[in-house]
């Protein structure tokens, strides 16, 4: 065993720092989606932890035929016009006025679900107080209590406070993928995400007419007594690149991103590769 004492320790070092330097690249220096290896990666750094200070670095795929452009799965290649405007099975009309105006968080109200404190919209804080209509039902009224100022964003639990530090949980949905997906706040609504001929994902806004919208069915009628109708079909954004599985339909899952020019900070969705449901112990499709 005759070894070079200075071979080993040359080892040693580039030992060291090959390690050293693949650890440095496998960590998350702060909360963020990145772009990731390959074309169709993407390497997102979400909170974790009790006081949400620890970061945990996933690395997701778009699914096959788009690839990953400034946080959105786009179409690999400009679509033709009729693959581009191919309908799906999904039962409901189109809305069409609901799509316009601006990027922000105004054209998005919620009701009153459960008691207690309420930001009906980015700027509106209301009460929601509840009054039983005999056998056990509780309608919720709203009573509305204040206007947050010009400088103020309205924050589940925290009430008006300064948009300087603060992001509000509502955002106007935006496709970041092709698909079917379900509004993040209103049971009775759903988007669909079309290629278009221009390498682009179009947003089309619709509306049930009857009952709720079913995440894994991609279709309406159903009840509205379900969990989605309930609190919200994906759960309202607290902190800043928090992602998780959409619940009714696992082989969706969404990010929260922030966006400073509104001061919002809401879920964009994405879905997994074919066949691949996304995993809370991991935070990836598998
Ligand atoms: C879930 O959502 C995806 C994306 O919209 C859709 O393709 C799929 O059919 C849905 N249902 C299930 C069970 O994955
Ligand atoms: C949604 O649709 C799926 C598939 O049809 C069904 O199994 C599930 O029970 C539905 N969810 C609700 C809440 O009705």
């Amino acid at each position: 065993m005759a070894y070079n004492n200075k071979s080993v320790l040359f080892c040693m070092i580039c030992f060291i720092s090959t390690g050293w330097i693949l650890a440095k690249e496998e960590q998350c220096s702060e909360a963020g989606i990145f772009p990731g290896s390959s074309k169709r990666e993407f390497i997102v750094c979400t909170p974790s932890g009790p006081d949400g200070k620890q970061l945990i670095r996933t690395k997701q795929t778009c699914p096959i035929n788009t690839v990953y452009e400034n946080r959105r799965c786009v179409p690999k290649v400009i679509v033709p016009y009729s693959a581009a405007t191919n309908g799906d099975s999904a039962v409901a009309t189109a809305d069409a006025n609901k799509g316009n105006g601006d990027k922000g968080g105004d054209d998005i109200k919620m009701t009153c679900k459960t008691h207690g404190l309420l930001c009906t919209t980015c700027k509106e804080l209301s009460i929601c107080i509840g009054d039983e209509i005999g056998q056990g039902d509780i309608v919720y009224n709203e009573i509305h209590m204040m206007t947050c100022k010009a400088d103020e964003v309205c924050v589940p639990g925290k009430g008006c406070v300064s948009s300087k530090d603060n992001f509000c949980p509502y955002r106007k949905f935006e496709c970041s993928d092709m698909g079917i997906y379900p509004d993040p706040y209103d049971c009775t609504r759903y988007y669909r995400c079309d290629p278009t001929s221009k390498k682009d994902v179009k947003t089309t806004p619709s509306k049930c007419s009857d009952g709720s919208f079913n995440s894994t069915s991609a279709s309406c009628g159903y009840p509205m007594d379900t969990t989605s109708c309930l609190t919200t079909p994906i759960p309202i954004c607290k902190a800043i690149f928090q992602m998780g599985p959409v619940p009714d339909n696992l082989s969706i899952y969404y990010i929260c991103i922030p966006d400073d020019e509104t001061r919002t900070l809401a879920p964009v969705l994405y879905r997994c590769p074919a066949n691949k449901k996304f995993d809370i112990s991991t935070l990836t499709c598998t």
